[in-house]
């Protein structure tokens, strides 16, 4: 059966890209009536120092962000990581699969590593497999993520292989089938998956740029939307017809690409209708449509926030029906590896 299992990091300023290349993706998967888990991953924010007066704000809203974008908690399991223990206790396990050469080769470590290396915590080096975990616990079949997450979902795959080519006896003499865990599928695609600055067409758009003006942030009011992209940097042509035509001219390619996301089109349907347009046209069409789409879900973001114990109450109940998945993996997981259990 379709599992599906994603995150999302509460380190503050949630944005167009996540929302575009995940958490809207995310409810496309829950309509299709796939069995949908959606996790608010605190032991992935604390790789990097989080204040911690500021985190519990944070998991709260992201788990907003979530069910003011359609995720329904009654049908999807929405939660947070650290209420799960399964995450840790099969990370450890897995620390002990995965080679300390295939971690070497993950960019986003050397990224947010920076040059000072020396000074990272063990924590950022073993996020990707502490990912691993959180996928396989659950034994997910599917991971819908942006663009960035594509190296650490092939890590997935290869910690999953290994632990059932190391065990292959073991599993199957505990009466399970061979592929013990499933060679998780990446869903990354449609035309957001990789959301770029509004200042800059060559860098990602992220959370922690130092540029408000970089990001459209899900908590924006419909003029901070406007005034963004009226400033967003483009080039002096007009679009082309074609995508061919967007070759070249990044800028222009992100916000046609923002377009067709928020829109549920191609770019090439944009282009049918906006090809030969001015960016004087073509703005405000899009800040009409970022405004109609994005700001319901800021304010209902914000009414969800006001209210912290009905949060709370979601990642508690979501928590638990995680629990009663991961527990029974991790019980297998104990046996397979041959760790004496209680009873
Ligand atoms: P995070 O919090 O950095 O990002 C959350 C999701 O948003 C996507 N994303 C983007 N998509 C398009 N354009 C962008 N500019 C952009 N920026 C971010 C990310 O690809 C991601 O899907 N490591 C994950 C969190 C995680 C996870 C998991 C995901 C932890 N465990 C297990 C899937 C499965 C991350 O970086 O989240």
């Amino acid at each position: 059966a379709e599992l599906v299992f994603s995150g999302v990091q509460p380190t503050g300023n949630l944005h167009l890209g996540n929302y575009l290349g995940a958490v809207k993706r995310f409810v496309e998967m829950q309509e299709r009536d796939a069995q949908c888990l959606y996790c608010v991953v605190d032991l992935h924010a604390i790789t990097l120092w989080q204040d911690p007066e500021a985190l519990k704000g944070q998991i709260r809203e992201v788990t907003a962000a979530f069910l003011a974008a359609g995720i329904d908690p009654k049908r999807s399991i929405v939660f947070n990581q650290s209420q799960v223990p399964q995450h840790t206790e099969l990370t450890w396990i897995f620390n002990c699969v995965a080679r300390l050469g295939w971690l070497n080769r993950m960019t986003q470590f050397k990224d947010k590593a920076g040059k000072d290396r020396e000074n990272a915590s063990i924590g950022l080096y073993d996020y990707p497999v502490l990912m691993a975990a959180d996928i396989l616990a659950y034994r997910a079949t599917h991971v819908p993520v942006g663009e960035d997450q594509k190296q650490h979902l092939e890590l997935t795959r290869d910690i999953a292989q290994k632990f059932n080519n190391d065990f292959a006896g073991s599993i199957l003499a505990h009466g399970h089938g061979e592929g013990f865990f499933p060679l998780t599928e990446p869903l990354i695609g449609g035309p957001a998956a990789r959301v770029m600055s509004l200042r800059d067409g060559s860098k990602k758009m992220s959370k922690s740029d130092a540029s408000d003006n970089s990001r459209i942030n899900l908590k924006d009011d419909a003029d901070t939307i406007a005034q963004k992209i009226r400033r967003a940097k483009t080039d002096p042509d007009a679009l082309p017809s074609e995508v061919e035509g967007l070759k070249g001219r990044p800028e222009a390619d992100n916000l046609v690409g923002i377009f067709a996301a928020l829109r549920g089109i191609s770019r090439d349907e944009v282009l049918r209708d906006f090809g030969g347009a001015q960016f004087s046209t073509f703005k405000p069409a899009l800040v009409e449509l970022a405004v109609a789409t994005l700001a319901p879900i800021g304010a209902e973001m914000q009414r969800l926030v006001a209210d912290p114990g009905h949060i709370d109450a979601v990642l508690a109940d979501g928590s638990e029906r995680a629990e009663a998945i991961a527990a029974p993996t991790l019980d297998a997981v104990k046996d397979i590896v041959g760790f004496v259990r209680r009873g």
